[in-house]
Parts: structure tokens; sequence; C-alpha cells
């Protein structure tokens, strides 16, 4: 896997977008600044974001190629972010040391993405957020009819509102649902599609 987002992101421009996405646009600036942990952040378009805001960022990702670009595109914007080139099952941060995560479209293997959420968990402080957007599984429907929308083609790596509801069961929830929305997110992310939107406080 490792080496198609290598693939990916060594093409030319932003796979996604240098913009960030809209839901972790409108959400983050609810809150107050401080440390916050981007897990699969590939090109780094939302932590860049995160950073432009005042947030502490440290970003990680198991793309080299994806690093390169978030590096070209905080510079860019005149910001800094500590990007980490790595596999989560190889990674370790200190325990409830962030304040704030951004889920973005962080898919995860189906038989590992369980394991991960409660991984991050750890990491994050009681009465710390997180903003997560992906792909749900009445997405596969909408991948077929447009295959430009993206997304995984395996139901077990989409999400349901049960599975975000259950991983995050120790959080306070101030918005979880399934929404179809319309992504226009550089080349990849083209058309609609069907995703679970969470924020949820740790208690
Ligand atoms: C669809 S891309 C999303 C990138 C970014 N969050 C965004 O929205 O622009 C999914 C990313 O997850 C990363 N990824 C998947 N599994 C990973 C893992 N186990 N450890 C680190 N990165 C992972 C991939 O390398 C890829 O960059």
């Amino acid at each position: 896997m490792k080496q198609k987002w290598d693939e990916r992101y060594g093409e030319e421009g932003f796979a996604y977008g240098k913009e960030p996405n809209e839901f972790f646009r409108e959400w983050l600036p609810k809150f107050t600044p401080g440390a916050i942990l981007m897990p699969a952040d590939g090109e780094g378009r939302n932590g860049v974001f995160a950073a432009q805001q005042g947030w502490q960022v440290t970003s990680f990702d198991q793309s080299d190629a994806g690093k390169t670009k978030a590096l070209q595109l905080a510079a860019e914007r005149q910001v800094s972010l500590n990007y980490i080139v790595g596999n989560l099952e190889d990674l370790q941060f200190e325990k409830a040391s962030f304040d704030a995560m951004g889920l973005i479209y962080a898919h995860f293997s189906g038989d590992k993405k369980t394991q991960f959420h409660q991984q991050l968990d750890t990491y994050l402080k009681p009465g710390g957020v997180i903003i997560f957007e992906a792909f749900s599984k009445k997405h596969l429907g909408f991948k077929v009819a447009n295959p430009a929308v993206g997304g995984p083609q395996q139901s077990d790596d989409l999400y349901s509102i049960e599975e975000i509801a259950t991983d995050f069961g120790n959080y306070d929830i101030l918005l979880l649902q399934e929404e179809e929305i319309l992504l226009n997110e550089g080349r990849f992310h083209i058309g609609k599609g069907a995703v679970v939107r969470f924020v949820g406080r740790k208690k």
C-alpha cells in the first residue's frame, strides 16, 4: 500500500488539492488551538490548514512522497509541520498529549481500523476533540457509478455510524451522521459520495 501512495503523491499536483477538507475547515476553528495530531495526513492539506489556524501540528503518513509535498505546501503557506513518515503500526506518540485529532479520509484497512482508533484515542487528552470524515459503506454504490469520486473498494475498509459510535464510545458526541455530499477535492475526490462525519469530545 505504501507504494501506491508514494506513486500517487509522486505525480505532479496535489492529489486531493491544496485546500483543506470542507468539514475540517468548518469545525476546527470552533476549538481553541493547541497540539493537534493529523494521522494519515497525505500531502498535508489539512495539517497545513491547522497550522495556519495557530495549531501546533504533528502529522504522520506512511508515504515519503506525501511528506515532501506537505512540507512544500507548508513552506508556501509559511507555516511549519512536524511530519513523521511511518505506518501507524510502528509509531508511538506520548499518551494524552494532544488536544485534538483530525481524521480526514484516514482509511485504514478493515482488519486494523478499530485497533488503530483505539491506539489513536490513547494519544488524546481527556477533553480533547476528534474531527472525523471518511467514506461510509453506502459509498460503494457511488464509487461504482462514478469511479472519479475515489475511496476504498472493500466494504470492510469503509465506515458506518455504528462502528464510529463503538470505536469512540468514550466520547461525548457533538455530531455523528451519515451524509451524501458533493466532493471537489483535487483529482481523486470528484463527485457525489457518502460519508460518515463525527465530532466528539473525549470524556
Ligand atoms: C485517502 S488518503 C487521505 C490523505 C489525507 N488525509 C487527505 O485527506 O488529503 C489516505 C492516506 O492514509 C494513509 N495511510 C493509510 N494507512 C496508513 C497507516 N497504517 N499508517 C500511516 N498512513 C496510512 C495513506 O498513506 C494515505 O496518505
